[in-house]
């Protein structure tokens, strides 16, 4: 190849050199008789300057038009002193071109490269083009190191990549699966992995001892900012190990990914808090630590009081009354009041009753200005100011619910009013979430379902609560949590045959059902499993953290859109009524058009 290197690293060291560079023209600007191109390649951009001198040369730089792809061989020269630009490796030099070489025109791209105001209908529709944007190579490149990263720590621990089969069986794991139908076996289904969960959990008991893989599963869910229906897991199982060791060697890696790509010391060991502690204090399983705000507990002083929102929440078996103190937010509007009772009406709130605290001492309606306050005893809110430890000018916000409703919404406003009034500290904040429940209680199924999967270990001595007592069963499962985000999580698993089958009972999976969806998994725990457990972590969501991107879609390099659609190649699309014959399939009407 005659490259000599990528235009983004020509610099000092090339002074005097002739090079060869190739890329797209980004930029072509003609200054009175001298033509400049920057010429941007995956690394970065270099100047290249046309001189009317070389008239051959010209004349080709004159028919450039931006995203053309050229081949440039010239001289390196310093820039002209009060041109150097700091920004740029190659900014103290400039090429001067002898030899100019379309290797290929392009059409008029569908937008600037540099408009930052894109929809995404447009940059995913031409994702060809959007991808050659500087910043979407550097997130992928960033992902690259960071894969790359985990991959070489991965290996120096003794984790051997072992690759599981993307056509799996229908399971109830958890989320909705994607389904592929078979050509050979009339009316039957493959469905896509969620996760290698039951196959790394065999690998172990086939004695492979530390797995790992990076790799696609698929779950047909809601999308969000943090969601695809694709998405790539750094995938880890070992056995042998327990519950804090397994833990100790996975923050090692999340360590090293962050050292390694980004230059970035986490604190060493990361933070440790129960899930009961999260929630009572965060409302949230993923708080962003970087918010300094926490909840404070009132549920047991209003069962004291006779104002009925307050009350009775408090009465409620599980209900919670609970309150967040926002320090200065006495400044804040009627509009921005009514705006976040408005957010946390999303999470299922009847209301947000407020607070603003004009003077502590005074706990009535004189120092207290507040829709609620003449429904409290005075004693009732002096306790209010000392427990929420307020100062003038706060305001206090209150909700009043099921615990779940209070810890969503409060969880949520914990994090909203933590941003808008630009109370988040810089930095990396995070923090493993430990002793999650084993179950949690479906309202639509009206069953309990597994918190992680049904293949978690109970905490030691929590066995036996999984008849009489499944709301407090705790399981050794654990989250990694880092600003807010969720992006890794395992477990111990269960390595014993009659302990699943216990689980699976108590998650209403009657005995014949559990041979036949999990059969295998029965088995194979009966001839010897070791005691194994493991993590995955989103590589996704670990890639938009690092980057300060605003969703996994600008780290993924052909994501899908929050309908589920890739818009470049356009699918889903229809096939042909052959390939459905094939497959055994008709489509149904569907509803809108059985009611034409
Ligand atoms: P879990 O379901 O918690 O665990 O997934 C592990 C991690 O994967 C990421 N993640 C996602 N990222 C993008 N889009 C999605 N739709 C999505 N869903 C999950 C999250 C999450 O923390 N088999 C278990 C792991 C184990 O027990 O070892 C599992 O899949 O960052
Ligand atoms: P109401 O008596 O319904 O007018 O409510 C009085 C105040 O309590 C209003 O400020 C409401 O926003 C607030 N409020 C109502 N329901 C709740 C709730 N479940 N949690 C917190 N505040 C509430």
């Amino acid at each position: 190849m005659k490259r000599t290197d990528y235009c983004g690293r020509i610099d000092r060291r090339f002074l005097d050199q002739t090079v060869t560079l190739t890329g797209w023209v980004h930029r072509r600007r003609d200054h009175g008789g001298v033509i400049f191109i920057d010429l941007r390649d995956r690394e970065g951009l270099v100047q290249v300057v046309c001189d009317p001198d070389r008239a051959a040369t010209f004349t080709i730089a004159e028919s450039l038009r931006n995203e053309y792809c050229i081949e440039v061989t010239g001289r390196v020269r310093p820039r002209p002193p009060g041109t150097v630009n700091a920004s740029l490796v190659s900014g103290e030099i400039e090429v001067l071109a002898h030899e100019l070489v379309v290797l290929n025109a392009s059409a008029t791209p569908p937008f600037q490269l540099d408009d930052e105001n894109l929809s995404e209908t447009v940059r995913l529709t031409h994702r060809v083009i959007d991808l050659r944007r500087p910043q979407m190579q550097k997130n992928l490149l960033l992902r690259y190191r960071t894969a790359m990263s985990a991959r070489r720590y991965l290996d120096a621990q003794g984790f051997i990549d072992i690759e599981t089969p993307m056509l799996y069986k229908s399971t109830p794991e958890g989320a909705r699966e994607f389904l592929v139908p078979s050509r050979l076996h009339h009316g039957q289904f493959y469905a896509l992995p969620q996760s290698p969960q039951l196959f790394k959990q065999m690998l172990m008991v086939a004695g492979f001892d530390r797995y790992y893989q990076i790799t696609k599963c698929f779950r047909d869910e809601d999308l969000r900012a943090d969601r695809q229906p694709e998405f790539t897991q750094i995938d880890i199982e070992t056995s042998f190990l327990g519950e804090l060791e397994i833990r100790a060697l996975m923050e090692g890696l999340v360590r090293t990914m962050w050292k390694e790509a980004l230059g970035v010391d986490l604190p060493d060991p990361f933070p440790i808090a129960t899930y009961a502690e999260v929630m009572h204090k965060y409302g949230s399983d993923k708080p962003d630590l970087r918010i300094p705000l926490e909840l404070t507990e009132l549920t047991d002083l209003m069962r004291t009081v006779d104002f009925k929102v307050f009350r009775a929440a408090a009465d409620l078996p599980n209900g919670r009354v609970a309150a967040l103190r926002v320090p200065g937010g006495g400044t804040l509007t009627r509009k921005e009041l009514d705006d976040y009772a408005a957010f946390v009406k999303i999470y299922g709130a009847g209301g947000l009753a407020y607070i603003k605290v004009n003077d502590v001492t005074r706990a009535n309606e004189e120092g207290l200005q507040s829709p609620v306050v003449k429904f409290l005893p005075e004693p009732v809110l002096r306790e209010i100011l000392a427990r929420t430890q307020a100062a003038n000018g706060d305001v206090i916000f209150f909700g009043a619910d099921r615990d779940k409703v209070v810890n969503d919404a409060l969880g949520a406003l914990r994090a909203k009013v933590g941003h808008d009034r630009g109370l988040a500290t810089e930095g990396w904040k995070p923090l493993w979430v430990v002793d999650f429940p084993m179950f949690e209680y479906d309202d639509e199924r009206k069953a309990w379902a597994a918190r992680h999967h049904p293949f978690t270990a109970p905490k030691d001595g929590h066995e036996d609560r999984f008849s009489s007592d499944p709301a407090h069963a705790l399981a050794k499962a654990y989250d990694v949590v880092m600003n807010g985000w969720e992006i890794g999580g395992g477990s111990v698993r269960i390595h014993r045959s009659d302990v699943q089958q216990k689980v699976f009972a108590a998650l209403g999976i009657a005995p014949d059902d559990q041979r036949k969806k999990f059969g295998f998994l029965l088995d194979a725990l009966q001839y010897g499993a070791p005691p194994h457990g493991g993590i995955a972590f989103g590589l996704d969501r670990i890639v938009t953290l690092m980057c300060g991107a605003e969703s996994i879609r600008d780290v993924i390099a052909f994501p899908k859109t929050q309908r589920g659609q890739d818009l470049l190649v356009d699918a889903p699309s229809a096939v042909t009524e052959p390939q459905l014959r094939d497959l055994h399939i008709r489509v149904r009407a569907s509803d809108s058009m059985k009611a034409e």
